[in-house]
């Protein structure tokens, strides 16, 4: 039997999710950085499903906005009456569509294209009108039933609520996942009642009536329950996310990057890692980040859409949305937030927030020390304490710092402000004018010492208290 069918996707996520006990539609919790919907997605378009049909109801809005743009086609299902009324909202989407759909609930999150593809494979192989995916679990409760005739044939899926004590003992369930000759599909939907416990649609009827059609209807068993776990409440996402941080890990760990403490390291589904790289313990990795070879992160370092180059160490510090070129170095306790942007062999040491700023190769920031919307050239040593005043309360002003410059402690640099190339600036230094290059700049009051007051101030002290 070819196999070479056109695919197309639909995704049940309409439902409210109640159980999760959310303000957020239940297929837009994230694990791994991406909506549980999205993950359901991407294992149907790897198996080459398009278009993807994402059926939305519950918080439709708030889920369009949270998922990828351009990559679904939408169908609303305003009232929630079952799964079966779920898929048949689909139908305008796919009228010009003629080939096999694919069917799955946005709440299965560890669905691979692997399996959809062995599906699929075997869908083909067989003929048959509708192929299920079911499996065997030790505790199906919850789950729908596969039930078989004496030759081992599906005849109906019985859901919990309706099942018989007999039936409740089946532990072959339907994982909810479905590949359906469309014409099938649409014309057999209609016929679909709601004579059953829940007084809903229910899709897994498509099977009773396919068979008693005299239709071919198969369920396909696999031996791995764990791409099918539903999420019907928290606890199951948390350990849904668990799975998914495993396989994630075992990914980054096979392809040459050392995780010391793999149970403490938690990575994003969108993440790069270069090879030789070590994640230390305590390290998140998130969002669109990507981190080149032999870098150190960690322990303890939080790196949010963070870029980085090769060869890049940062020891217990946040990286939000800043990029670190080759060789370069932060923390422990740095703060790089978004816009700091290092460059090669850059220095950012403990106690330093950078914040929209660009340092030139090779400049040294090693203490204390706040540079926000600043400009710093190559080579230039920012000393321990040094603060930018980028803020005069409603504007947000440049300091502009040239190449080779040494600024020496506690100086405070009022923005707009600018300092030339190769210029020094006295330590404990006000900055409110620019300075040239090749200067010093000295901008704080002058010393004056007393002769002998110490000694004539204990004199007096003692007269006064004996
Ligand atoms: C469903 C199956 C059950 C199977 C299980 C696998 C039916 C009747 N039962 O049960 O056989 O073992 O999945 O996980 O299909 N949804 C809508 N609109 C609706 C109702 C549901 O979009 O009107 C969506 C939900 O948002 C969810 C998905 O369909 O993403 C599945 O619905 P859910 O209520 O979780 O079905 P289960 O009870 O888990
Ligand atoms: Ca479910």
């Amino acid at each position: 039997m070819p196999t070479d069918r056109k695919l197309a996707g639909v995704i049940l996520a309409a439902g409210k999710g109640t159980r999760m006990k959310s303000d957020l539609p239940k297929c837009l919790h994230a694990l791994a950085g991406l909506p549980m919907a999205e993950h359901v997605g991407r294992a149907l378009r790897g198996a080459g499903c398009d278009p993807v049909v994402m059926v939305v109801g519950h918080g439709a809005d708030q889920l369009r906005a949270g998922l990828p743009d351009g990559l679904y086609a939408y169908a609303v299902q305003h009232e929630q009456l079952g799964t079966g009324h779920a898929v048949a909202m689909a139908e305008v989407a796919l009228s010009e569509f003629d080939g096999d759909v694919v069917i799955a609930a946005g709440d299965t999150p560890l669905l691979t294209d692997l399996v959809i593809r062995e599906l699929v494979q075997h869908h083909g192989s067989t003929g048959a009108m509708v192929t299920l995916a079911s499996c065997r679990v030790d505790q199906p409760t919850g789950y729908g039933r596969v039930v078989r005739d004496a030759e081992g044939r599906l005849q109906r899926i019985v859901e919990q609520k309706d099942a018989d004590p007999e039936t409740l003992r089946i532990t072959e369930v339907n994982s909810g996942v479905y590949v359906v000759d469309a014409a099938t599909l649409f014309r057999t939907l209609p016929e679909l009642g709601r004579n059953n416990a829940a007084g809903e649609i229910y899709l897994t009827d498509l099977i009773t009536s396919v068979v008693a059609a005299g239709g071919a209807a198969e369920a396909y068993c696999f031996s791995d329950e764990a791409p099918f776990a539903g999420v019907n409440d928290r606890w199951q996402l948390a350990q849904a996310g668990d799975v998914l941080q495993q396989r994630i890990r075992r990914k980054w760990a096979t392809a040459g990057v050392t995780l010391e403490d793999p149970r403490t390291t938690f990575i994003d589904a969108d993440v790069e890692i270069g090879p030789n790289t070590v994640l230390r313990p305590m390290t998140t990795l998130s969002g669109q980040t990507r981190v080149g070879e032999r870098c150190v992160i960690g322990p303890g370092s939080q790196l949010i859409d963070a870029v980085l180059g090769d060869h890049v160490v940062v020891w217990q510090s946040v990286v939000n949305r800043a990029t670190m070129a080759t060789g370069s170095r932060c923390g422990p306790f740095a703060h790089l937030r978004p816009g700091a942007d290092l460059g090669e062999g850059t220095k950012v040491g403990n106690f330093v927030e950078i914040k929209n700023t660009a340092l030139g190769a090779g400049v040294s920031v090693s203490h204390l020390t706040y540079l926000g919307d600043a400009r710093v050239g190559a080579g230039t040593n920012i000393g321990a304490g040094t603060i930018t005043c980028n803020y005069d309360g409603v504007h947000k002003h440049v300091t502009a710092i040239g190449s080779g410059c040494f600024v020496g402690s506690n100086s405070t640099l009022v923005a707009p402000v600018a300092i030339g190339d190769g210029a020094f600036v006295a330590a404990g230094s006000v900055i409110t004018r620019d300075v040239p290059p090749d200067a010093l700049a000295l901008g704080r009051a002058r010393q004056e010492e007393k002769e002998g007051w110490a000694a004539r101030w204990r004199k007096q002290w003692q007269e006064d208290n004996t």
